[in-house]
């Protein structure tokens, strides 16, 4: 069993597979031009799963795969499989943009893929382009159709930013209550690669949103989830995730991979151990020793929301939001 140095169980890894981004998302993304960790950097699917037979012996029984963009990976599918050939009971998820669903996801959940998240921000094709950088609407709303047509359980992502898309947290509601899909309004998360200006929203903005049209209960988190569940009077059930509010980092209960072997304890920080070189030479007892290092040092809760405007330094493309 994996426990941290605040006493947290953790039984769930989340794996970037790729930090590469077919998106350029004004949230996550630097305004400048960057380049990307060359491919050659990056660990194998076989050095990953390497790692990830340990984890799941080790206790780790949720597994989401993320990016960057990760069904730009060649041969996810194949590494979704290994898997959960290994432990099919395992809750295997991934959170994607859904441009390139409407191609993977069959495949993807023929390999053994359970669930996804997928982020939508807008359901206007200009804020939808001006959000992503990239006239995306289409298709994410074919690859959502698709998902749903292949049986994967989707949920929807919206973070909502003041003056673009706050005007459609509504909208965005009812597209999902119309499909029997989750939306999970997620706080926007300030740090530094992001473009500059942008501001979001807080829970109780959120909330009062949608308070205009429906009354509201409560419900409260499921286990570790770090969403704030509330149900509409027919029964449907949305979530808000607010990070400013360190709550659920109480129940904390994850570790974050990422494609070129750095394990790291929390999203907001920047600190991060490397398993590479342990992984490559096929010295799995020295990346579990590692492992439990990170988790030793975990830190007990985020910043934001900490004093006046904390902002992570971590970029959300290497860890997957
Ligand atoms: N703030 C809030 N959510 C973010 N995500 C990425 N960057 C941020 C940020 N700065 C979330 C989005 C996206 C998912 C991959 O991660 O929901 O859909
Ligand atoms: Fe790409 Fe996701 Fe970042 Fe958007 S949030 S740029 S889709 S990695």
């Amino acid at each position: 069993m994996l426990i941290d140095g605040h006493g947290r169980k953790v039984t769930y890894l989340r794996i970037s597979v790729t930090e590469r981004c077919n998106f350029r998302c004004q949230y996550c993304m630097p305004e400048k031009p960057f380049s990307w960790v060359p491919k050659e950097n990056l660990l194998s699917f076989e050095e990953l799963f390497l790692f990830v037979k340990t984890a799941i012996d080790e206790g780790i029984n949720k597994i989401r795969i993320t990016g960057g963009e990760p069904t730009l990976r060649e041969d996810l599918d194949k590494f979704i499989k290994m898997i959960s050939d290994y432990k099919s009971d395992i809750d295997l998820a991934m959170t994607t943009n859904g441009y390139l669903l409407k191609e993977s996801a069959k495949k993807l959940k023929e390999a053994g893929l359970k669930r996804i998240n997928i982020s939508l921000d807008s359901l206007r094709k200009e804020t939808a382009f001006k959000i992503a950088q990239k006239d995306v609407l289409d298709r994410v709303l074919e690859g959502i159709e698709e998902a749903l047509n292949v049986g994967l359980k989707i949920k929807i992502n919206m973070v909502p930013l003041k003056g673009i898309n706050d005007d459609e947290i509504l909208d965005i509601l009812e597209f999902g209550k119309k499909r029997g899909i989750t939306v999970r309004y997620i706080e926007y998360m300030e740090n530094v690669f992001a473009h500059g200006n942008l501001k979001g929203l807080n829970g109780k903005e959120i909330l009062n949103h949608i308070k205009k049209r429906y009354e509201i209960k409560k419900i409260g988190r499921d286990g570790a989830s770090p969403s704030f569940n509330y149900e509409l009077k027919d029964g449907y059930r949305f979530g808000i995730i607010d990070p400013h509010k360190h709550d659920f980092c109480e129940d904390c209960n994850r570790i974050r991979l990422t494609a070129e072997g750095y394990l790291i304890p929390c999203l907001y920080f920047d600190e991060a151990m490397s398993i590479k070189d342990a992984v490559k030479r096929g010295d799995i007892k020295e990346a579990t020793e590692i492992l439990k290092t990170v988790l030793q040092n975990k830190p007990e809760k985020n910043r934001w929301g900490d004093e006046n405007n904390e902002v992570s330094n971590r970029a959300f493309y290497e860890t997957g939001g």
